[in-house]
């Protein structure tokens, strides 16, 4: 295994190490001691889990790290070889997996080797220790499931945690997943649990790290570990088809299981244990200025090891007419690292904001505001949401009646009626309705409506010259209703003008835009976790979002992201799609892997975190998906039906923070219906809340081919109701296959609406403004020129062309592979009609080499079959022999012809 470590894959590892979470470490299990013998069973010590699956698990790397070939390399501890090579020898005849490698394809697991007792128990005559890895995978479009090899361990899985048990006296788990699973096995017999997540390309030395003590564990669990999965209340609900109903209201994860089933935790949430003990004294607090400040002394009482401790506060609100849970994180901080007897105080900062409830019922007496119930309000502090002192304050917060902290207005209420969880008045689950929309969307939309800038065509104005809020409405005026539509219209995926392999190009997508109009041609890419390129090209894969949130460090997070802003500004990338920042409603979410955790706080401050950073290595983040896209399973279709409180409290908070305190420019729709309204065509989720209330003035995209209804009327949802979009002010439809052209090649409704008046031209201009002020602050915006699309010149091959089927300017291809002779010589552009027949919204791609030459990445979605044109590259040919070849791993992806144009 090679391995070129840079200066970013080192902070990788250093990251991946800083999130592993140790649950459990009896008799000191870990760290190795130096010469230890130690064997190491199950196949993900080599198959090493490096992400989930999916547009977020899609980068290319250089090289890859796993579990075994590490330690090995390591040269710390001796490993069992006999065992390694039973490994070596049954892996290669059963090799990973992949399904076939196409969307959606691979499994939850892989088959594990079945161990012969004999084996077992010699390897624990010789050895001191047993290492047993357990390794997972999800991702987009494959939810996890409630079955073994998924969220529980397979037969073979416990076969052979028995065998081992059985014969090792030593026995520790490493738990290599994206996703937390059913931890039920973990028995007495097991001295050491640890989860390492999916750490990326350095997650093999990272693990190794701790493993070896290079590095004293200290991260906590984003998410709260239960005894089974049916104690967290969203599972009887996951998965529907038509209406995913959020019963258990703002009671997610600890929320829930804290307040009303304490007795059914295993593992609590921000939970972790450390090499060495910790103590957290003299935890005190003050009140100023609508801020609690928390202080607290952390001292390392170990003697043998330095670490790092997270201070964690949880609020204990008083049970008010709202209902609260009985704790809510409202801060935390962690320290650096401390050697043994050092110790270090930390300060937290509290804003009153941050501990309010919001009233959506009026049951305060303060409809549409956050609010401070009166009673008393307790901090308690400590290191997991169970391990705590209550701070001491010098005067107690004790709010003699109900205090307003912001008044705000109904937005996004439900339409259908659905009883949510509240606490009655023993603390035991009761239910009540859940308040539905009141409020008069169309009203609200006239009230607000933009106001049109008269048409001027062109005058001559550059964007790059665009500096005053005048310039730019003057700017603005040039563009025709033509120019309006194309402007919210990005195009891919592959476009042959931006970084290839990438999910699309937008801003200056017609040759008037680019070269008349100075708006660049911007380039976003997936993300979160390191850069797609589907071309093949390689990137520095990350740790997963999970693992991220474990670390519980944003300064951390913040400088692995000011590297990868630094990747995506070298591969002319501008925009990640990422971070993911859906909250962690159930364990079963296939994509919680890109996510960070249950909590609202640790995400947004964690995405606030990743977006600063980006932005300060020269690109910008990406905050998806907005909002409630809390299962895979139908999340075209699957209408969230959630009430205005715990949208806002729980699924808006981290989006709220991203861009309060990330200063976040970019946001992506989700791909569901959020109360009755697709979240690309919701108003009151693009307008009202984000930009209204957060005063957000950056672009909103929606997910790929997302659908959309009416903003008002609600209805069916279609991919062509773009218009319903940009009266929503999502700005931009991502994406449509139309390279460069500007024509309405998806037959979008922007024409007939705007013919009929129902959409503005000042609603579009409204977008194109964003999309313009949007690109003036990227790195874009300072180049001069296309870096790709150029004619790329090619060679002729250098054999006879005799017999060779001549082509002058359409190849029929079938197969992988033609030789043909071309007939002219010029400058070509290259087209390919193809069609792919995948389930849904499946995406796919097909590297086209000419004479060895990747000249494009053919990027794309389903199209049931029916065949599309898409334009490919330019090329300066000459007249001879050329070989075309099409390396693609969809079987179903079939090209039906390549065209040449004279350009
Ligand atoms: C995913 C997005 C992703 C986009 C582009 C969609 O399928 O849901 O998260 O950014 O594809 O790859």
């Amino acid at each position: 295994m090679k391995s070129k470590a840079s200066k970013f894959t080192k902070f990788a590892r250093k990251v991946a190490a800083e999130g592993a979470v140790l649950l459990k470490n009896n008799s000191n299990f870990l760290p190795l001691a130096k010469d230890e013998k130690v064997a190491v069973f199950g196949r993900c010590q080599a198959d090493y889990y490096r992400s989930g699956t999916g547009s977020g698990g899609a980068v290319n790397v250089e090289y890859k790290t796993d579990l075994i070939n590490s330690l090995a390399a390591r040269n710390f501890v001796t490993i069992d070889t006999h065992i390694k090579h039973l490994y070596d020898t049954w892996l290669a005849q059963n090799p990973f997996d992949d399904g076939g490698g196409g969307w959606a394809c691979e499994p939850w697991c892989q088959i594990e080797m079945p161990l012969e007792a004999s084996a077992v128990e010699a390897a624990a005559n010789q050895n001191d220790k047993a290492i047993v890895v357990i390794g997972r995978t999800a991702g987009e479009d494959k939810d996890n499931m409630a079955a073994e090899g998924s969220y529980f361990l397979t037969a073979a899985e416990i076969e052979m945690l028995n065998v081992v048990k059985t014969n090792f006296a030593k026995v520790g788990v490493i738990v290599n997943v994206g996703n937390i699973i059913d931890m039920s096995w973990v028995d007495d017999k097991i001295d050491m649990v640890i989860y390492s997540w999916h750490g990326g390309m350095e997650g093999g030395n990272a693990i190794v790290d701790v493993l070896v003590g290079d590095l004293t564990p200290s991260g906590k669990l984003p998410d709260s570990i239960a005894t089974t999965i049916d104690d967290y209340p969203s599972t009887k609900n996951h998965g529907s088809a038509t209406q995913n109903f959020y019963e258990e209201d703002i009671y997610v994860g600890y929320r829930y299981l804290e307040t009303f089933a304490a007795d059914r935790v295993l593992y609590p949430f921000g939970f972790g244990l450390s090499y060495t003990q910790f103590t957290i004294s003299n935890v005190t607090g003050t009140i100023h200025a609508g801020t609690a400040k928390i202080t607290a002394t952390v001292t390392n009482v170990g003697d043998a090891y330095a670490g790092r401790e997270v201070v964690q506060v949880y609020l204990q609100a008083p049970q008010g007419q709202l209902g609260k849970p009985t704790r809510s994180l409202v801060g935390f901080a962690k320290t650096p690292l401390l050697a043994p007897h050092e110790s270090t105080v930390v300060k937290i900062s509290i804003p009153f904001y941050s501990m309010a409830s919001y009233d959506d019922s009026g049951a305060t007496g303060h409809k549409s505001a956050y609010v401070l119930e009166a009673g008393e309000y307790i901090f308690h502090v400590g290191n997991s949401v169970r391990e705590t002192v209550i701070a001491v304050f010098d005067t107690s917060l004790v709010l003699d009646s109900t205090k307003i902290v912001a008044q705000l207005e109904e937005a996004l209420a439900p339409t259908t009626s659905f009883n949510r969880i509240r606490p009655d008045a023993s603390g035991n689950v009761a239910y009540e309705a859940a308040p539905t929309r009141t409020v008069d969307l169309a009203a609200r939309m006239t009230a607000m409506a933009p106001q049109a800038i008269a048409i001027t065509g062109d005058a001559g104005i550059n964007l790059k010259n665009v500096i005053t809020e005048s310039d730019m409405e003057k700017f603005i005026a040039q563009l025709t209703a033509d120019d309006l539509a194309a402007i919210v219209r990005g195009e891919g995926m592959s476009h042959p003008q931006v970084t290839p392999g990438t999910a699309s190009a937008f801003g200056g997508v017609t040759t008037h835009l680019r070269d008349d109009l100075g708006i660049p041609l911007m380039c976003a890419a997936d993300g979160p976790s390191g850069i797609r390129m589907e071309s093949g090209r390689t990137a520095t894969q990350l740790p997963i979002g999970t693992l991220i949130a474990s670390t519980w460090d944003e300064a951390l997070v913040e400088e692995l992201y000011t590297m990868e802003g630094e990747e995506l500004k070298n591969n002319y990338v501008d925009v990640l799609l990422g971070p993911g920042l859906n909250i962690h409603r159930s364990p079963l979410n296939g994509r919680n892997f890109e996510y960070f955790s249950e909590d609202p706080l640790l995400t947004g401050k964690m995405a606030a975190a990743v977006v600063r950073g980006v932005h300060q290595g020269g690109a910008e983040g990406t905050l998806k998906h907005f909002a409630c896209n809390s299962q895979e399973t139908h999340r075209h279709e699957v209408n969230a039906v959630v009430s205005e409180r715990a949208v806002r409290e729980i699924y808006l908070k981290g989006f709220e923070i991203a861009i309060k305190e990330g200063n976040a420019k970019s946001v992506m729709t989700a791909y569901n219906p959020l109360n009755g309204i697709w979240t690309a065509s919701n108003y009151d989720l693009n307008t009202t809340i984000l930009r209204g209330e957060w005063g957000f003035d950056g672009i909103v995209m929606t997910d790929w081919w997302a659908k959309m209804n009416d903003c008002i009327d609600g209805g069916e949802g279609t991919r062509q109701n773009v218009s319903s979009m940009v009266r929503a002010q999502n700005d931009l439809y991502m994406v449509v296959g139309n390279f460069g052209a500007g024509s309405n090649i998806s037959q979008d409704n922007i024409p007939e609406d705007l013919a009929s008046g129902k959409l503005s031209i000042a609603q579009l201009q409204r977008s194109a403004k964003n999309i313009c002020k949007f690109a003036q602050a990227t790195v874009a915006i300072t180049r001069d020129e296309l870096i790709f699309g150029k004619p790329q010149p090619l060679v002729a091959q250098d054999i006879s062309t005799e017999g060779l089927e001549i082509v002058t300017t359409e190849l029929s291809f079938t197969g992988k592979t033609h030789t043909f002779a071309f007939a002219n010589e010029g400058s070509y552009q290259l087209d390919a009609t193809f069609n792919c027949s995948m389930p849904g919204l499946s995406q796919t791609s097909c590297n086209v080499y000419i004479n060895g030459n990747l000249v494009t990445t053919i990027q794309s979605g389903n199209t049931s079959g029916e065949s599309v044109t898409r334009q490919l590259a330019n090329l300066d040919l000459h007249p001879g022999a050329y070989t075309i070849t099409c390396e693609g791993v969809n079987p179903t992806f079939v090209i039906d012809k390549f065209t040449f144009t004279k350009l």
